[in-house]
């Protein structure tokens, strides 16, 4: 199927980006979102990252301004209509994007392609809320998306091959790397990291080496560019429990349990970066070890 028009519903940290892989290669995108104020936000985005491209020679004035041209942006989910794929990237939460998808079956044709973002809803039950199964897959990006080459192409019980061959070729011509990937629960870049990190956990419990050697030996002995802990603290740490309690609930297999040193951080409220402690310091600006930690 051709796609000329894309549709991103939600315009915050994940949507603002995709809306700024779709517009650069050559997509009309309108990005919508509910108020004013998160299109506004995830606009500010765009033109920040592309003005950082513009100062490292990447991208010229002109390109800059032709794609902010491309993308429409709105708080009109009716102009879903017009679209040709509708890419949801809205609150991690089941019940708002099942709601979110009943409302854009009733305004898309019945040949639009969904595509949700999700990281960690089976995308069979989001395509069950809709009557176009077939014509739903998950688009999978990683954060932060303008720089990540990696896009799961989810395919869902019912996905045609069509519409799994229509998502793979719309994230090849985003620039990106697709790989197909079944549904199942951590789809297979969440699950293959979540086994590592638990190991991980389960090292500093037994003391096997702190949290700084076991990120250094990561780095420099599997050629990781972030170590576990640096990336956990980059992400947010409650998104490593949310995605752990996951594969636990659908595995119940010892193996996935959620580590107990994780819970500890969550619970502590120190969740990464974005409170200025997880499990490094940055409260001086720079990253330092914790010294105040009973694990
Ligand atoms: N953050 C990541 O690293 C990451 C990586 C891969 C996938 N994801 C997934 O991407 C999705 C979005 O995550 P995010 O980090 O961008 O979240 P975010 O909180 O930055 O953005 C969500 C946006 O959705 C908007 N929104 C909420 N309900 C809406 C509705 N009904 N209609 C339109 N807009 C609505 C919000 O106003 C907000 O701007 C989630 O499903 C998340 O699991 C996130």
């Amino acid at each position: 199927m051709n796609i000329r028009k894309v549709m991103v519903v939600g315009a915050g940290f994940m949507g603002s980006g995709i809306a700024q892989v779709a517009a650069a290669a050559g997509f009309a995108v309108t990005m919508q979102d509910i108020k004013n104020e998160f299109i506004q936000k995830g606009l500010t985005t765009i033109e920040k990252n592309l003005k950082n491209s513009i100062t490292k020679g990447k991208l010229s004035e002109e390109e800059k301004n032709s794609i902010l041209d491309r993308i429409t942006p709105t708080v009109d989910l009716s102009l879903a209509k017009d679209c040709d794929v509708v890419i949801e990237v809205i609150f991690e939460n089941k019940q708002a994007k099942t709601e979110l998808f009943k409302k854009l079956e009733e305004l898309c044709p019945p040949e639009v392609i969904f595509a949700s973002n999700t990281s960690s809803i089976p995308i069979t039950e989001l395509a069950a809320s809709t009557r176009r199964p077939a014509r739903f897959a998950g688009m999978h990006f990683f954060s932060p998306v303008p720089v990540m080459k990696l896009v799961e192409v989810i395919r869902g019980l019912k996905t045609s091959e069509e519409t799994a061959v229509t998502i793979k070729e719309l994230a090849e011509k985003f620039g990106k790397v697709p790989v197909y990937v079944k549904d199942g629960p951590g789809f297979l870049v969440n699950r293959v990291n979540a086994a590592l990190r638990n190991e991980v956990y389960r090292c500093l419990a037994e003391g096997v080496a702190t949290i700084e050697d076991i990120d250094k030996a990561l780095k420099f002995g599997l050629n990781h560019p972030m170590g576990p802990f640096e990336l956990g603290d980059f992400v947010g740490l409650e998104i490593g429990l949310a995605v752990a309690e996951t594969l636990w609930e659908n595995f119940k297999d010892p193996k996935w349990a959620p580590s107990l040193i994780l819970k500890k951080m969550v619970a502590s409220g120190d969740l990464g970066r974005k409170t200025g402690k997880g499990w490094y310091d940055y409260t001086s600006g720079e990253k330092k070890p914790r010294t105040d930690l009973n694990f």
